[in-house]
């Protein structure tokens, strides 16, 4: 198990270019079940979540390929399918359950195993279920996993409104919509932009999808899509985490190939802990300055401040001159990282939801445990700003979300690297 050695309190700066963002990525590969023959995806990071996809489609019988210029994902998928995503899969990524709604509309059946519990919260399924089930899905539940068919083959068009807002399950539900036989409307959807670029992704294919990145998809379904040809967004959590790394004190970064509009809620927040932003050719530049100042933050779905950048931005706010209160809204056990930041000696109280964050004017480096994959950039950022070495474990789940973070991170300056251990 690789961990990563940070040697802190260097200043960083110079200029760094985001990825493709995973979170659009792996439902945009999964949708490439919707149809028969060659698929295109570009853009898309190299890191291990994507390929736990890659290799779910293999084990569908399709044919999965990466591009020489490995940006490319290339998915041939043959005139039958083995529709079912084993356990074994879906236990080491929960985003797996993604290719329900793809299986269960164009091959008319799907056998998904259940996701287990999670370091984050319990990440129920049962809007992706009661979605389906809306459209016409037979569904049931044996021996872990889910079970559904499509009575004739094919699902019908529905009304169908979400009790809460999520990410997965908005696209689920969307891409099923795309092949069912009418008209859809699904409300109380997520607007998040991974959301709008997998719709525009379907349309691409030939969907009629409407209204994605707002609260109320309409899609008129087809009966037949061709295969994709589609370019993911960028990453706008791996720019977030970058965009923090520039705002710790001292530091000044550009961050390039990012898109404003998705980082609003996070910029401002980083603009009031006195970070000086300013948009440059095809990116941002956040220079840190002196010690930040405290800020408040909600997490909310989006627009709201992201929960995948709760933990990058506590590391910013335990450096701040005074208290800052963190309220995390989405995920119920999302401060796995408060212990370990405190072994670096921030001051971090958590109780429920809440974290009250009192500033301190330097971290010191220490041995620290990843908890999971926000986390874990979290500790990274927390050790390039620590004095003396910080060495951060488990960095898989690191590996699941960040294409090599610290090959993004030596150019800027960081002394930081991968130590197999
Ligand atoms: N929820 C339900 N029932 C459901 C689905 C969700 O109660 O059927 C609850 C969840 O338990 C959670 C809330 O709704 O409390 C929001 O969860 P959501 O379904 O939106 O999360 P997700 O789709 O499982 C995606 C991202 C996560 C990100 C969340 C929230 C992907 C592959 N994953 O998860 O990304 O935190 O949305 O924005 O898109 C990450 O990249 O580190 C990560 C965890």
């Amino acid at each position: 198990m690789d961990k990563m050695v940070v040697e802190g309190g260097v200043p960083l700066a110079g200029t760094v270019t985001v990825s493709g963002a995973k979170n659009a990525a792996l439902p945009i590969v999964a949708a490439a079940l919707l149809a028969e023959g060659d698929h295109v995806v570009r853009n898309v990071p190299d890191l291990a979540d994507v390929r736990t996809m890659g290799r779910l489609l293999t084990h569908m019988a399709c044919e999965v390929g990466r591009g020489q210029d490995r940006r490319t994902v290339t998915v041939r998928v043959p005139r039958t399918v083995k529709p079912e995503a084993p356990y074994d899969l879906v236990r080491t990524m929960r985003a797996s359950v993604v290719v329900l709604g793809p299986l269960v509309a164009r091959w008319g059946q799907a056998r998904v195993s259940l996701p287990g519990g999670c370091a984050i919260g319990a990440r129920p399924i049962d809007q992706h279920l009661k979605g389906l089930a809306a459209l016409g899905a037979e569904l049931t539940l044996q021996h872990g996993y889910v079970e559904a068919r499509a009575p004739r083959g094919r699902l019908q068009g529905a009304t169908f409104v979400f009790d809460g807002q999520t990410v997965t399950g908005t696209e689920n539900v969307m891409m099923a919509a795309a092949l069912a036989e009418g008209r859809t409307l699904l409300g109380n959807c997520a607007r998040e932009p991974e959301v709008v670029d997998l719709a525009e992704a379907l349309n691409g294919m030939g969907a009629r999808v409407q209204g994605a990145g707002t609260a109320e998809i309409r899609i008129e379904g087809v009966e037949r899509l061709r295969p994709l040809s589609h370019a993911v967004i960028p990453d706008r959590i791996e720019a977030g985490t970058l965009l923090v790394a520039g705002a710790l004190p001292g530091n000044d970064v550009t961050v390039k190939g990012c898109e404003l509009s998705h980082l609003e809620a996070l910029l401002e927040k980083l603009q009031q802990a006195g970070a000086s932003i300013a948009p440059v050719a095809g990116g941002l530049r956040v220079v840190g300055g002196g010690r930040p100042r405290p800020a408040d933050v909600k997490t909310a779905p989006f627009p709201g401040f992201p929960t995948d950048m709760q933990a990058q931005m506590m590391v910013l706010l335990a450096l701040a001159d005074g208290s800052s209160v963190v309220t995390e809204t989405v995920f119920e056990n999302r401060y796995m990282h408060v212990l370990e930041l405190r072994r670096l000696g921030a001051d971090i109280s958590v109780d429920g939801k809440v974290a009250v964050v009192k500033g301190v004017p330097t971290l010191s480096g220490a041995p620290v445990m990843a908890s999971d994959l926000r986390a874990s950039a979290a500790l990274v950022l927390a050790g390039l700003a620590a004095q003396g070495t910080t060495e951060v474990r488990r960095v898989y789940h690191l590996d699941r979300g960040y294409e090599r973070l610290e090959e993004k991170l030596v150019p800027l300056g960081a002394r930081i690297r991968r130590v197999a251990a």
